[in-house]
């Protein structure tokens, strides 16, 4: 059998990837099959696609992957419990359509973690329970969702604690993005040492990873590691992808190209190639160096074919391409180890020759 990251990175932590139901059959299935020891649902675990209204529980995406992965002995991450961005519009309202008490979202919440929780109890390994609920703005503390208006910050210690109490046995993770950046990072902290002071059940802090060539710096990125594994808490790096545009070329702004053909933007220049390549060795050092607490480290999407950055901003369906607003030219992001034939990049090399 060829080897696999997984295989390479056997003494360290396991390798995910975030996938959704297309993917599990086909050439997909077997490159995840071949590479990867854990999955993560991209969508399909979240409240509003699986719970849709009040009482109604959509479990067919999740239980095809949860199946796939028990076939071919891969882990489960589960993502997430709760979120203010895809959840379900019918949560924070009552049957006249005004805004719930606070005793009435709590019990919602309760209700949706212990019974997501315990569909799925002994098959996924850890959950983000609480997915983004810091701000980014430097003068708010918590992000101002319908969670926080309603329950105050209660909601986040309260999901941790229905949660622990499904699956005693789930490790359990607060996620967000940007965890690095010095004023998010000594919230976030905050945050966690609260928790950690008040005994609430938490494993450890997910960081997204969502990065660029030059950000965070790698000296954030340990500072980080460190801050957080300082207050007795594991790490996973849970949705990692490494940005890489090309730039628009003359010719482009010229024709004033508003959605460039798959044909003509195919491909990283070898020298964006080479910088992505260097990156990627520079983080997996990094992580390699802090194996004692890290414990998982997941990709958001399988290959350069299809990533969640080219399918905003009015990108094509499928993943194409995504606009620059400001030129209103379809650029592509290059995030991930492989190719859109599947291939692995050269980036790939980087990570597994150590
Ligand atoms: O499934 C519906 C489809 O029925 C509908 O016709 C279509 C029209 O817009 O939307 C489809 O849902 C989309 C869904 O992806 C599935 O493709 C949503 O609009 C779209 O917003 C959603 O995007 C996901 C995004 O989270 C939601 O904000 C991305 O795929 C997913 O990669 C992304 O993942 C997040 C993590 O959960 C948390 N961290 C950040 C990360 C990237 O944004």
């Amino acid at each position: 059998r060829e080897k696999g990251l997984k295989d390479y990175y056997k003494k360290y932590f396991s390798i995910g990837v975030a996938v959704n139901v297309r993917a599990l059959s086909g050439n997909e299935a077997d490159l995840i099959v071949r590479e990867f020891n854990s999955v993560t649902a991209e969508n399909d675990m979240k409240m509003g696609p699986i719970h849709p209204s009040e009482g109604t529980y959509n479990w067919r995406n999740a239980d095809s992957i949860v199946n796939f992965a028990f076939k071919h002995k891969i882990k489960v991450r589960g993502h997430n419990l709760l979120w203010h961005n895809q959840a379900p519009a019918w949560l924070f309202k009552d049957s006249v359509g005004n805004q719930v008490s606070k005793e009435v979202l709590l019990a919602r919440l309760k209700e949706h973690i212990t019974t997501v929780v315990k569909h799925f109890k002994g098959k996924i390994y850890a959950w983000d329970v609480v997915n983004e609920a810091i701000d980014d703005k430097p003068e708010n503390y918590f992000r101002n969702s319908l969670w926080y208006k309603i329950c105050g910050e209660d909601f986040i210690a309260k999901a941790f604690e229905y949660a622990h109490k499904a699956d005693p046995s789930a490790a359990l993770y607060y996620n967000d993005y940007n965890s690095e950046e010095e004023g998010k990072r000594e919230k976030i902290y905050r945050l966690l040492k609260s928790l950690v002071d008040a005994k609430i059940p938490i494993t450890g802090i997910g960081l997204q990873g969502h990065w660029k060539l030059d950000k965070p710096s790698p000296d954030l990125i340990r500072k980080a590691i460190e801050k957080y594994a300082s207050l007795g808490l594991k790490i996973q790096i849970t949705e990692l992808d490494l940005t890489v545009r090309k730039p628009v070329s003359p010719q482009d702004r010229l024709a004033g190209a508003t959605q460039m053909p798959m044909a003509v933007d195919s491909g990283l220049t070898p020298d964006l190639a080479r910088q992505q390549e260097q990156r990627y060795k520079e983080i997996f050092e990094i992580f390699r160096a802090y194996k004692n607490v890290i414990t998982n480290v997941t990709f958001w999407n399988i290959s350069d074919r299809y990533s969640w950055l080219d399918s905003r901003n009015g990108g094509v369906a499928g993943g194409a391409a995504a606009s620059d607003p400001t030129r209103r030219v379809i650029r592509k992001a290059y995030p991930l180890l492989f190719d859109e034939k599947l291939q692995r990049k050269k980036a790939y090399f980087s990570v597994v020759d150590f």
